[in-house]
């Protein structure tokens, strides 16, 4: 073999190493999980849908979550068809009621829950990127993004303990800007993207306050984010390229969840596999303490003194 042909091969040979994994490989690199309930909000479409199926694959017990029930049911068949087991709760994150009538059906059904995946979502682009408003009076994508996943997790933290070890992982991004508090509504200069931004870093807050809170408990809190711009549904609602593949977001995803790595292991903010930096304000206490203080007043939770 000439140089350049032997070249040729070691890129080959490299690009098979960096691919992204497949679910036939999922077996050979993830722990079975085997016993294991998981429940992953927004597991009807996109990322969710690709890690609630690769878990499944994995033995684990999955619970999907979403609005559309023609595409719970499918994604229900699908993990059954491969061998495993899954159920579908329906919920709109847009309802607190419909997130309160979640948790209380899950509590009702399951006395343990090993690992809760926050990943529903809506983008910058819905409604084109108008201000909407949810039936609680919130801006639309704070309140299915943050507020909706803050109260599950609460509401499911008690079954989460006695799980223990357990996991919660927030599904964040990079696409972060900091909350301004005296219109964290955003009733002035509202744009779209602005909004995804304060989501995002909303979730991160929420895992940095609470992974202190919980050390001690055997419930570790991380974020993540998993990929930029995969081909999902919210992706594609806005302008511009698709620049990763879902099965790439998914591996990060897979890694978080699974990862004897990570047990023990809380607080961090993942970008992709490795740690990252979020905006600076997820970094500031005081910030973090208002945040929690607000979103405990709004959901109507006992606030800490
Ligand atoms: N795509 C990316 O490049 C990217 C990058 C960084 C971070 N992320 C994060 O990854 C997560 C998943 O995003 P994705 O790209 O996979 O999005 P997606 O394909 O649009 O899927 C969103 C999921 O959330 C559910 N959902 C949306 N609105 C809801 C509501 N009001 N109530 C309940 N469920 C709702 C949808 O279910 P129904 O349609 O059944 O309601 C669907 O299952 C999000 O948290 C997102 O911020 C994505």
């Amino acid at each position: 073999m000439n140089n350049v042909n032997t070249i040729i091969v070691s890129l080959f040979l490299l690009s098979l190493c960096i691919t992204t994994t497949t679910r036939a490989q999922d077996a050979d690199i993830y722990p079975d999980m085997t016993g294991k309930t998981i429940l992953i909000t927004g597991s009807t479409d996109g990322l969710g849908r690709e890690v609630a199926t690769r878990l499944g694959m994995l033995g684990a017990h999955i619970l999907i979550h979403g609005r559309n029930a023609e595409r719970g049911a499918e994604v229900v068949a699908e993990i059954k068809s491969n061998g495993g087991s899954a159920q579908f709760y329906q919920a709109d994150f847009g309802s607190l009621d419909n997130v309160r009538d979640m948790a209380e059906a899950i509590k009702r059904d399951y006395r343990r829950l090993d690992v809760l995946v926050n990943n529903a979502g809506l983008g910058s682009g819905f409604a084109g990127g108008e201000r909407r408003e949810s039936e609680d009076g919130y801006e639309m994508l704070f309140q299915v993004n943050y507020l909706a996943h803050y109260l599950l997790t609460e509401l499911l933290l008690p079954t989460l303990k006695t799980s223990a070890p357990s996991r919660i992982i927030n599904i964040a991004s990079r696409s972060q800007i900091a909350i301004d508090f005296d219109d964290f509504n955003q009733e002035n200069k509202h744009t779209g993207r602005k909004a995804y931004r304060i989501s995002k870093l909303a979730n991160v807050m929420h895992t940095f306050y609470h992974a202190e809170l919980l050390q001690g408990t055997g419930v570790t809190f991380n974020t993540l984010h998993p990929a930029s711009r995969m081909g999902t549904t919210m992706v594609l609602q806005t302008p511009g390229p698709v620049r990763s593949t879902i099965d790439e977001g998914a591996d990060v995803v897979m890694y978080v969840v699974t990862s004897p790595d990570l047990v023990g292991r809380s607080g961090i903010y993942f970008e992709q596999f490795e740690e990252g930096r979020a905006n600076d304000q997820a970094y500031d206490e005081v910030a973090r303490e208002r945040l929690d203080k607000m979103t405990r007043e709004i959901l109507g939770l006992s606030v800490r003194e």
